[in-house]
């Protein structure tokens, strides 16, 4: 066994997912983001756990994520969030991933790779309200709506926005997002489009913005155990799903006046019992850590002393 390894704690997601379920309303449901290899946590296995869970929707950043997924068997609907380029749309089809559409040019070639499909293939459309990133503006989702590819062979399941600062101190430029967004929706219903998936809320939008749960949320960083609120709103009760564990390599005393790491930027002002863990920034240890961070030994907290190194630390 190395050394150096991480957890991923199973019961704490479990529990992180009911946390997130008691904000929203009967009816609302879940669209676990797993991109980023589920946060770091490892897509495949927490996808399968979150589907033994009930979680029914998933989505990934890219394709080759998405088709990750797939091929490890996973058989839910897999949301593909990122830009979407005309060489992916075949590979896309080819394995069931629904593509969130944020630009019009891509929809002839999703529509000719669906037609082989025997029911409408599905697709998300993004309205850009204030991210700045990815999307229509309200004005193009509106002119798209006419196309009729939106009605055959492709089907509008979703309708997605991103929220910019949901976790920001004051509520007023999401609930602008928000305004527009519903702006967009009833431009949509009114055109005969009832997509059945609405979907804004992150995280931060979950727990302060019960407007934005529509019919779908895309938690990402409350399922992994932390949330990005400001102090002002009470904190929702997670637990962390990931530890990273080592062990001590060696014990040492230096003296006073002894230094520690690249650069001796730690000097002893007294003898120090100094421990050296097999961890460092190759590991993910960032450097950032050096002199700040700390670590649990047997239950103590032990802080970093020096700069952290590749693959050492020093507490
Ligand atoms: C489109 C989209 N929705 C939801 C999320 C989840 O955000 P959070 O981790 O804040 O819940 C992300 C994360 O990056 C995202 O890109």
């Amino acid at each position: 066994m190395l050394p150096t390894y991480a957890t991923v704690n199973l019961a704490a997601l479990a529990h992180n997912l009911s946390c997130i379920k008691r904000y929203l309303s009967p009816g609302c449901d879940v669209l676990a983001i797993v991109k980023a290899n589920a946060y770091g946590h490892g897509a495949v296995e927490t996808a399968q756990a979150l589907a033994r869970m009930g979680i029914r929707q998933f989505a990934v950043a890219s394709l080759d994520e998405g088709i990750a997924l797939r091929q490890a068997g996973l058989s839910t609907s897999i949301v593909v969030l990122g830009a979407l380029f005309d060489e992916q749309v075949s590979d896309l089809v080819a394995h069931q991933l629904t593509p969130v559409v944020s630009d019009g040019h891509i929809l002839p070639a999703l529509a000719k790779a669906a037609h082989s499909h025997q029911i409408p293939y599905p697709v998300h459309l993004k309205v850009e309200t204030g991210m700045g990133r990815l999307g229509f503006s309200p004005e193009e989702l509106c002119l798209l709506l006419d196309d009729p590819l939106l009605r055959s062979p492709l089907h509008l399941e979703g309708l997605m926005t991103h929220l910019a600062d949901a976790d920001g101190k004051d509520g007023t430029f999401t609930e602008r997002q928000l305004d527009a967004f519903g702006n967009v929706l009833k431009q949509i219903r009114q055109r005969g489009l009832t997509p059945p998936l609405i979907h804004a809320a992150n995280s931060a939008a979950i727990v302060r913005f019960p407007k934005a749960h529509f019919s779908l949320v895309r938690p990402g960083i409350m399922l992994y155990g932390y949330h990005t609120l400001p102090d002002t709103v009470p904190a929702p009760d997670l637990r962390p799903v990931l530890s990273l564990r080592t062990t001590v390599a060696q014990l040492r005393t230096i003296p006073q006046g002894g230094t520690v790491s690249y650069n001796g930027t730690f000097v002893a002002t007294r003898p120090t019992r100094i421990a050296v863990l097999p961890i460092g920034y190759a590991d993910g240890y960032s450097r950032r850590l050096s002199h700040r961070g700390s670590v649990l030994i047997q239950g103590s907290r032990a802080p970093i002393v020096g700069l952290v190194c590749m693959d050492m630390i020093m507490v």
